[in-house]
């Protein structure tokens, strides 16, 4: 099999299929990647897969290039694992790399095959590459194609590729199924659910599923504005809806909101398609699902000026977190960043740490300071505001973080850290949805595993 796109996606599905026995031939245009991956190095931040890597090139099974024609030459079924980033000035999904790398396959392949799209696409693309493709390719209809989305998580990517929740097939034959099935038979004979599709249902399962997250997340975050009117403390509101199995706990977090180059894009890109396909008022509400995750980016804004007295003019904040989310390197549409950006607006003194993703959130923000460690970071600060919540700021002592700032205030963005023990520290500490005081209504467990709310 090839693997088209080494990026985030395509270099772990390329690293996992030779780890589980295929010959696999990774292709990518940029030979900077090609290079590393080839040399062993993965290019991004993402724990296990390193070690992958390792495995699957000593396998002698995985190769990667720059070459189309050796692509077309060497697969059965190729795999299109490029971007589908948010087009610059719309909401809509840029479909060129996609759209060029079936073509440039398509053209060369003269023996039959199977092309694979992987890529989050509006619905109806695959429909639509599959002319083209008829169209370009020296064997005409023998060129199939079918749609395989992926739902793998930035930082549980091999977990994710290996053993996944669920496989979706979108194909139009049987002979597409056969494939794929069989490009997949270790995952399916772990017992992993499949769920045979046509290509538009395919298509739809990922923006259906990446929206249904997202509005959960603006769900709770939502609840949080009216608990911020109210009195009310949104994790304890998170905690109590959370034990109904119905609604569960996960994705039901509190705080800064979404990002990363998944979510936001994709619930924009398909509002898009709908009013397209004129159903736009079916997803209306998507719209306020963004409106929402973005409001918590100049609230937590407000809170660290609130803390600051004011006014964050000349004001040292100390920005914990760069990455979209903890165990990730991705700063793309980042809430933390933005956080970070936006105090800058305002004149604060802004110094970032990220224990991995400085050096992505520098090339993005080169006028941003940053520090290489928590330490530095919180040196001399006046408000220490957590954006990412990475295990090591959760660990963090409040007493001997708080030996080290200028001032012991705290917003705590994501809703991570020991409210109880900041304040016993003699922290200020204050979080989005949450009361100012640590006199709050409180949820506790019952002998009987029954929940009852009590005053402390
Ligand atoms: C997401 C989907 O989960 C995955 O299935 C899809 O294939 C790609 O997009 P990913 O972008 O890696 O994966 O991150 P995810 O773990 O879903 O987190 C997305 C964002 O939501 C992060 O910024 C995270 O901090 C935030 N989040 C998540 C919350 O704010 N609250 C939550 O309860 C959960």
């Amino acid at each position: 099999m090839t693997v088209i796109g080494t990026g985030y996606l395509g270099a772990t599905h390329a690293i996992c299929m030779a780890v589980l026995g295929y010959e696999v031939l990774g292709v990518d245009v940029d030979p900077r990647k090609v290079e590393a991956l080839a040399s062993g190095a993965v290019p991004f931040y993402e724990p296990g897969l390193p070690e992958k890597l390792t495995e699957a090139l000593e396998s002698g099974r995985l190769r990667f290039t720059t070459s189309f024609d050796e692509a077309a030459a060497f697969g059965d079924v190729h795999f299109v694992c490029v971007g589908t980033p948010q087009a610059p000035g719309s909401h809509a999904a840029d479909l060129r790399y996609v759209e060029s790398a079936f073509a440039e396959l398509a053209k060369r392949i003269d023996r039959k095959a199977l092309l694979i799209g992987k890529s989050t696409v509006p619905i109806g693309t695959a429909e639509r590459l599959t002319e083209m493709v008829h169209g370009l390719s020296p064997i005409g209809q023998e060129l199939e194609l079918a749609w395989n989305p992926e739902f793998l998580r930035e930082g549980f990517a091999v977990k994710d590729t290996l053993h996944p929740d669920r496989l979706v097939f979108g194909v139009a034959s049987a002979w597409a199924e056969a494939q794929l099935r069989a490009a997949f038979s270790p995952i399916l004979e772990a017992g992993t659910p499949l769920v045979v599709a046509d290509l538009a249902s395919a298509e739809l399962v990922k923006v259906a599923a990446n929206s249904f997250l997202a509005t959960k997340i603006s769900y709770i975050n939502a609840m949080a504005e009216v608990c911020e009117a109210t009195g009310a403390d949104v994790q304890v509101l998170a905690q109590a809806l959370g034990y109904d199995d119905r609604i569960g706990s996960r994705f039901l977090k509190p705080g800064l909101g979404f990002g990363g180059g998944c979510l936001p894009k994709d619930i924009r890109a398909f509002k898009h398609r709908a009013e397209e396909l004129g159903v736009g008022q079916a997803v209306a509400f998507l719209g306020e699902v963004d409106a929402i995750n973005t409001r918590r980016r100049t609230r937590t804004v407000d809170l660290v000026r609130e803390l600051a007295g004011g006014s964050l003019k000349g004001v040292r904040v100390a920005a914990l977190g760069a990455a979209f989310k903890p165990n990730s390197d991705d700063v793309r549409d980042a809430p933390a960043l933005d956080v970070a950006r936006l105090l800058y607006l305002e004149e604060a003194s802004v110094v970032v740490y990220d224990p991995e993703a400085n050096e992505n959130a520098h090339k993005a923000y080169p006028d941003l300071d940053y520090a290489d460690s928590l330490a530095e970071a919180v040196s001399g600060a006046q408000v220490v505001v957590l954006l990412t919540e990475w295990q090591q700021f959760r660990d963090a002592d409040p007493e001997h973080l708080g030996a080290l700032v200028a001032n012991r205030a705290v917003v705590d963005g994501r809703h991570a850290l020991d409210a109880d023990r900041y304040r016993a520290a003699g922290w200020e500490y204050r979080a989005l949805g949450r009361p100012t005081a640590s006199t709050t209504v409180r949820l506790v467990e019952h002998e009987s595993d029954s929940v009852a709310l009590t005053l402390s």
